[in-house]
């Protein structure tokens, strides 16, 4: 392996930059040669790219975003698009690639392993919905911009004894509305995860601290869940309370990482290379149990995970 390629595909996630920026200089102080691949796998398919060296990436790693830019490239599904992915490959000696992103990258990162061209993916996504990771790159930074924003609707909120329902962001998971959620002191919590009755889970809650003396209310809606501006009006109309509807949308997507995922990234971006350089690929780095692993890309994408019931009926005790 003398040539690898980096990019990153699908919802860009804070904390990209940084893994980005160890493959690269992990790549080069292991004497590879590393280019950035431009918009995902549109890049690959049209030549996009750029070689890059050490100083390519000086001051990213408190960067959100990501300096390869990203997108979801539809032509790649096609065995047209794979082919001329793999076509670029080989006329440009791009021995390996890293794919910084979510499932459908790395179903991605996959074919092109089969096809002959070696591929690593790294879990960049702020929902933490890749089955075989605890952890995600983005994820950190993601909830820590929730929290910001609830505690912010949280003083208009109570101003005005009122009800807020926000929606965040999370695909068809839970994960950063269960943990954002506990860490902004919501009423309730509804997840896809987990069946909610309105009446018992939103009105009846609402109502039991409101006997106790609470007068304004968070309720944290998940986006597989959605439906906010519907529910505001329900939860005025029969409890009485003013209640507005917040969705946080891609400003969760944003900003400066944290330091878990600037760390994460770094890791994870190590890992990758040390993989590639040995020649391996169709491997999927992962974080379990605070230790970085590998797994085959096929298993990867045949397990699951499940959301932490237990957390869920405790951050509703606790918020009463
Ligand atoms: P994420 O990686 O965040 O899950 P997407 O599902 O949008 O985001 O996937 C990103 C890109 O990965 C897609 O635009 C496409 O180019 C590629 N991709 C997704 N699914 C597949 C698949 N089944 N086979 C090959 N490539 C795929
Ligand atoms: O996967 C990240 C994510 O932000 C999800 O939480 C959300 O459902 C989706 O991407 C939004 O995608 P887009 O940026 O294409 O609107």
């Amino acid at each position: 392996m003398k040539k690898i390629g980096v990019l990153t595909s699908g919802g860009d996630a804070p904390g990209m930059n940084a893994a980005v920026r160890a493959v690269v200089r992990a790549g080069c102080e292991n004497g590879l040669k590393v280019v950035g691949i431009k918009r995902g796998y549109n890049g690959l398919m049209y030549g996009d790219f750029y070689e890059m060296n050490l100083r390519s990436v000086s001051n990213i790693i408190n960067r959100g975003g990501t300096i390869l830019y990203s997108a979801r490239s539809p032509e790649f599904k096609t065995e047209e698009g794979m082919q001329k992915a793999i076509d670029v490959c080989k006329s440009e000696g791009i021995d390996g690639v890293v794919v910084i992103g979510g499932d459908g990258s790395f179903r991605g990162a996959r074919d092109l392993s089969l096809r002959g061209i070696p591929c690593v993916g790294i879990p960049g996504t702020i929902d933490n919905d890749i089955a075989c990771c605890d952890y995600t790159i983005g994820y950190d930074t993601a909830m820590n911009t929730v929290m910001e924003m609830v505690d912010r609707l949280r003083d208009t909120t109570e101003s005005h004894d009122r009800c807020s329902v926000v929606e965040v962001m999370g695909r068809r998971a839970g994960y950063i509305a269960l943990n954002a959620g506990i860490a902004c002191g919501a009423t309730t919590i509804l997840i896809p995860e987990v069946e909610f009755d309105f009446e018992r889970d939103v009105i009846d809650r609402m109502r039991r601290t409101q006997q106790t003396g609470k007068r304004h209310f968070i309720i944290i809606v998940a986006e597989g869940i959605g439906g906010v501006s519907e529910m505001a009006k329900k939860i005025e109309e029969v409890t009485g309370i003013e209640s507005r509807a917040t969705i946080l949308g891609h400003v969760q997507r944003g900003g400066c990482p944290t330091v878990r995922d600037r760390v994460v990234g770094s890791l994870m971006g190590c890992k990758a290379v040390e993989l590639l350089k040995q020649g391996i690929g169709n491997r999927v780095v992962a974080m379990r149990k605070d230790e970085i692993v590998d797994f085959d890309i096929f298993e990867a994408l045949n397990m699951s995970k499940s959301i932490d019931l237990e957390l869920y009926r405790l951050a509703h005790e606790i918020s009463i």
